[in-house]
This record gives structure tokens, C-alpha cells and sequence, in this order.
């Protein structure tokens, strides 16, 4: 399964990019909103870091608009994928942006139905949103293992993407179902390194390493 970084602080990404283990990133307005800088001079930077996959996500609500803008976030780099949202609307734009060789990341997806939907529209991704449906009361990661059998039965080969992590038990599941990507924040990122028994273990490498006899 792929990390990427959802994030659109530039340090973030190089960060992330530094450990080798980063091979994409997802951004949204409200990501763009903390960052705090011109969306466009952001994603131009993150896509001279990251060579992968970087997600800019478009605000119209009609396709026209939504082409119109997806369009031009293809022209800053070649590894940008547009993100269009789940609806009627969104899915004529991911159509016709797929046709013109733009690939699509389809988002706000909080159904295995509405993932076959972005399958059929050609969507290169789908962002099935996790953590918000948890926090509805719902298991996020049951959508997911209902889009992996979906796209399995019929072959799609639109990349599932988890959304919307919150902490890593959503990025072991999302790797035990066989998810193609979990986008996670950077600090969720860091947690995956991290375990007190690695801890105590170096340092305890490191006490009895003192006690080893050393020629002089
Ligand atoms: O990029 C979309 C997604 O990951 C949003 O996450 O935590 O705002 O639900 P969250």
C-alpha cells in the first residue's frame, strides 16, 4: 500500500519526502485555508518535491466550472490529478476531464455505490472519506472493504485511496483490506514510526553497548 501525505504545507511534504517512503499527495480547501498561500504556488512547489500523484481539488459545482479548473491545475505539473466531489455533476466533469488525459480523483465518497459510480466515470482515484463516517456513528472501514470487493468482482482499476485518517488503526486496516493508498496527516504519519518497545530497545542497545570491552 502506497502513504501519501494529506497536506498542503509545502514543509510537510518535504518533510514526508526525506524519509523516501511519501509517494503522493492530497490537498482540499481546507488544507489550502491553513496553509495560508496562494493554492496554486503551493501545489506547484509540492509537485517539484513529490513526483507521484498530487491531488488539487476544484470548487465549482457544475462541470463546466469543474472542467474549466481541472483544465488548468493540469497545466501547473504532470503529476497533478484533479479532484472533482461525488455528484451528478462531478461525475460528467470526471468524465470529461478523463477523456482529455486529466486524471481524476473523485472525493467526498462515503458509499461502495458511489465508488462504482467514480469507477464508471473512469476515476483514476476514489476517496472513500474514513474518519467521517466514524464519526456518523458508521465504520468508515466497511465502506472500504465493500469498494475493494466491487472492484474486484468487475476489475475496475480506479485506485482506492483512504481518506479522511485519523490515527494508524485506519492504515492497518486500510492495508489489511488491500487499499491501493492511505493518505494520512503528517502527524498520524509520524505515530507510524513509533513504538516504546523500539525505544526501549535502543536504549538498552545503547546501555550494554557501553559495557562492551573496546580496544584502545
Ligand atoms: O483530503 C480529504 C480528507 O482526508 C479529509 O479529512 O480529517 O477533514 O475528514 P478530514
Amino acid at each position: 500500500m502506497e502513504l501519501f501525505l494529506d497536506t498542503a504545507s509545502v514543509d510537510e511534504v518535504r518533510h514526508g519526502a526525506e524519509t523516501g517512503l511519501i509517494s503522493g499527495v492530497t490537498t482540499n480547501p481546507t488544507l489550502a485555508a491553513k496553509a495560508g498561500r496562494d493554492y496554486n504556488d503551493v501545489l506547484k512547489e509540492i509537485c517539484s518535491i513529490i513526483k507521484g500523484p498530487v491531488s488539487a481539488e476544484t470548487v465549482s459545482l457544475d462541470a463546466e466550472g469543474m472542467v474549466k479548473e481541472g483544465v488548468a491545475f493540469s497545466k501547473i505539473a504532470k503529476n497533478i490529478v484533479v479532484k472533482v466531489p461525488m455528484t451528478v455533476e462531478g461525475m460528467r466533469a470526471c468524465q470529461r476531464l478523463t477523456k482529455k488525459g486529466i486524471k481524476v480523483n473523485v472525493t467526498l465518497v462515503f458509499s461502495a455505490n458511489q465508488a462504482l459510480l467514480a469507477a464508471k466515470s473512469g476515476a483514476f482515484m476514489v476517496s472513500p472519506f474514513v474518519g467521517r463516517l466514524d464519526d456518523i456513528g458508521k465504520i468508515g472501514m466497511e465502506v472500504v472493504r465493500e469498494i475493494k470487493q466491487v472492484y474486484d468482482n468487475y476489475k475496475f482499476t480506479t485506485q482506492i485511496l483512504v481518506a479522511s485518517v485519523r490515527n494508524p488503526i485506519h492504515v492497518l486496516d486500510a492495508a489489511k483490506i488491500g487499499a491501493d493508498i492511505a493518505t494520512v496527516p503528517y502527524s498520524v504519519f509520524e505515530q507510524l514510526f513509533k513504538h516504546t518497545l523500539t525505544d526501549a530497545g535502543i536504549k538498552k542497545f545503547l546501555e550494554d553497548w557501553e559495557k562492551v570491552p573496546k580496544k584502545k
